[in-house]
């Protein structure tokens, strides 16, 4: 792998690069599924792989929470539709779920490369070809297609479904009352008012706002005003 060209980088704030793919849904183009949703595109080192099944059952059984913020989930791994076809069946049987998301066809690691998902620093990430395994990537993309949040977990360690909805629930919240969300926050909690917001407008904006210092101003926001309403 290290003498091939790296992809150009993604940060927050890049907007998602657009792909024709291969999904267990039928082919797709990623900017028209994107449509004016919010999308979770996640990524899976290999099909039949322990920690994979698990996460992929966890996503399906949350789906519905996603679907009511507006939200469309995408999985990726490195193999082909058919083989994820058979996996499926598994993933269902074993989490009592009923996965109905595409997941993306990537056996030539063609999206993985484009979004940066492929492992070239654990050489000992690699299937039993030596191609190096996909990370367990998750891009986190608002209907105007930045990509909003990256995360990046190691092949070993299942991510957290419940951490996934909370980003969600923070970037929507935040983009709607012009607010951002502390540390642990979850839906209910205080929330910070926006830096760029002046104490005049905050006043405006929120009634019951309190100054700890100049620069750190909580508010209560009640669950019903966040996407976790309901
Ligand atoms: C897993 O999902 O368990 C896994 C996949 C690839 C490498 C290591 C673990």
């Amino acid at each position: 792998m290290g003498s091939e060209p790296r992809a150009e980088p993604l940060r927050l704030g890049s907007i998602a690069p657009n792909f024709d793919a291969e999904t267990t849904k039928g082919p797709i183009n990623f900017h028209e599924f994107i449509g004016d949703n919010w999308v979770i595109l996640f990524s899976h080192p290999e099909d039949y792989t322990p920690v994979c099944t698990t996460e992929l059952g966890a996503f399906a059984k949350l789906e519905p929470e996603f679907a009511r913020r507006g939200v469309k989930l995408i999985g990726l791994s490195a193999n082909t539709i058919e083989s994820h076809g058979g996996w499926i069946k598994d993933i269902d049987e074993i989490s009592g779920s009923n996965l109905s998301f595409p997941i993306i066809g990537d056996k030539d690691r063609k999206v993985a490369f484009l979004y940066d998902m492929l492992d070239h620093q654990d050489t000992t990430n690699v299937d039993s070809k030596g191609i190096a395994f996909t990370i367990r990537s998750v891009f986190v993309i608002d209907p105007k297609k930045t990509i909003r949040t990256i995360l990046s977990y190691p092949a070993s360690t299942g991510r957290n479904t419940a951490e996934v909805l909370r980003i969600v629930d923070s970037l929507q919240t935040g983009d709607k009352h012009k607010v951002t969300t502390p540390i642990n926050w979850l839906p209910g909690d205080d929330v910070i008012v926006h830096p760029s917001i002046n104490n005049e407008k905050a006043k405006e904006l929120f009634p019951d706002f309190k100054m700890v210092k100049p620069y750190l101003r909580f508010t209560p926001l009640p669950k019903e005003k966040t996407s976790a309403a309901n």
